[in-house]
């Protein structure tokens, strides 16, 4: 084999990403791991729960959504373990791009780095596009605000079973039908966001912190009142009458979206105080936490309601509404906008601190994407491009759509971390590991295993997506990257690669 053809999988040595990080344009560090585990739940806890739990439940599975939430959370726990021992040993901005980048070389690291662009900037924009849903409800419920309907949905509809899109019309207020044209309050919502993002971390952190406690006080709220109106006969059948103990493994692959999250905590490693421990503390704290209020909220949801009539736009507060309980319907849709709202902004966090790592190594432009801001110390022009994009899909594209594109674009990144860790074991073992994921390779093995699985339920037209994704990723990299790599350009100046495998 050539160099030319060797030099896509050139790798970057993990000594030197720790050392880059000496580099006068580096972050704070200051987050610790309450912080940490704080920014997981915030920018996990969301759409997936407050929407798509009675989608899944309504369409799939049933009660038996339980036990979709629980396989999600073993998929994601595997992978949750080869983040923490990977983010211990690479502690950089990055996330998964940069382990790739360590062990799996360049071209897989472009390709994780892109895909991790669906996971970050287009789920944010279903979070915002969630968050138009409950803001034009509580507008409507609270002081009887009716926004006119054709600001608030994207301009096209897409129906899941068909894979098919068409035109969204809506009811005005006079009774006739129009055309959508956007989705105002997502687009406004992710301006206020992205002002927050750009003045700096540490206002960010607090901000989300508080949105985090509001958030998990109202899934209490919402469990402790729904409880007592649980009839367990809502839980027989158990599973979907239509689709059974498949219904489980389908619901798990479209609920999967609800985790997504977690694991952006190991982009902020270059921000966090003591990453080696933080990390994996707030990585495996988050996913448990959020793992036990979601099961908790399915098993209330579908206790309180039969699954078929389980409402799939907003079924937290119509399953309390239905029961009279309107007050406190009112409490839970602002606390599901607070949560919603930290979702967008963790979101809209971690997507420019992986650019900024692309960019570092010359895949991306500096100019853009590395630039750090003199005073705020945060990547603004790239925070104010991501919220951008995330306005634009928000305001233009279904969410359905969105959501599934995101789910398998992440799935795809776990499988190749979990991969990853093993990989690492061999080709790298004298590296120091703060974090050592237990039984590797079991563990890694599983990660692989039930993720993929997970990729296959969401079916072929979100395979074909993906790939169209990763083809358009692709040419971006062999149009701009690959000649501009520093890795690159030094092999071709006929330096040696710092350490890394030629
Ligand atoms: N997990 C996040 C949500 O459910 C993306 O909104």
């Amino acid at each position: 084999m050539g160099w030319s053809n060797r030099s896509l999988f050139r790798r970057k040595d993990v000594g030197r990403l720790v050392a880059e990080m000496g580099a006068s344009d580096r972050l704070n560090r200051r987050l610790g791991p309450l912080a940490l585990t704080g920014l997981g739940i915030g920018a996990t806890i969301g759409t997936g729960l407050y929407v798509q739990t009675g989608i899944v439940a309504h369409q799939l599975a049933g009660p038996s959504i339980i036990l979709s939430f629980l396989l999600a959370a073993v998929g994601c726990g595997f992978a949750a373990l080869c983040y923490s021992e990977l983010a211990s040993m690479v502690p950089v901005a990055g996330s998964a791009y940069t382990y790739a980048y360590a062990t799996l070389g360049e071209l897989v690291a472009w390709i994780i780095g892109w895909d991790l662009i669906l996971e970050y900037a287009i789920g944010s924009s279903v979070v915002a596009a969630g968050w138009s849903n409950y803001f034009e409800a509580f507008l409507r419920n609270a002081f009887h605000i009716h926004l006119d309907p054709r600001l608030s949905s994207a301009p096209w509809d897409y129906e899941i079973t068909t894979g098919s899109f068409f035109l969204k019309t809506v009811t005005l207020a006079g009774g006739e039908q129009a055309l959508a044209w956007f989705n105002l309050p997502a687009v406004l919502v992710t301006l206020l966001v992205t002002v927050i993002l750009v003045k700096g971390v540490r206002e960010s952190a607090g901000f989300n912190a508080a949105m985090v406690l509001i958030n998990i006080g109202v899934i209490l709220m919402i469990v402790s009142i729904g409880w007592s109106y649980v009839d367990p006969s809502n839980w027989r059948p158990f599973f979907h009458e239509d689709k059974g103990l498949r219904g489980v493994a389908e619901g798990a692959g479209r609920i999967f979206f609800a985790y997504i999250g977690f694991d952006s905590i190991s982009t902020h490693a270059e921000e966090a105080r003591n990453p080696q421990r933080d990390l994996a503390i707030g990585i495996m704290a988050a996913l448990g936490i959020c793992t036990v209020l979601y099961i908790a909220v399915a098993a209330v949801l579908t206790g309180m309601t039969p699954y078929r009539m389980i409402d799939q736009a907003a079924p937290l507060a119509t399953a309390l509404e239905g029961r009279g309980l309107t007050w406190s319907s009112g409490v839970i849709t602002l606390g599901i906008l607070a949560g919603m709202t930290s979702s967008l902004l963790v979101g809209n966090l971690s997507q420019p601190r992986i650019l900024l790592a692309m960019a570092r190594d010359g895949l991306l432009p500096r100019g853009v994407f590395a630039a750090v801001h003199p005073r705020w110390k945060t990547p603004w022009k790239s925070t104010i491009l991501v919220g951008g994009v995330v306005g634009l899909a928000a305001a233009l594209a279904p969410l359905g759509f969105l959501a599934d594109l995101v789910s398998i674009g992440t799935l795809f990144a776990f499988v190749i971390v979990s991969a990853a860790v093993w990989i690492l074991r061999f080709t790298n073992p004298e590296l120091p590991r703060p974090f050592r994921a237990p039984w590797v390779p079991l563990v890694s093995t599983m990660g692989v295993l039930v993720n993929g699985a997970m990729m296959f339920s969401l079916g072929p037209e979100n395979w074909l997506r993906l790939l169209i994704w990763l083809i358009l990723g692709l040419t971006i990299y062999f149009g701009y990257g690959r000649r501009r790599s520093v890795l690159g350009r030094e092999a071709t100046g006929g330096a040696e690669t710092a350490g890394g495998s030629p």
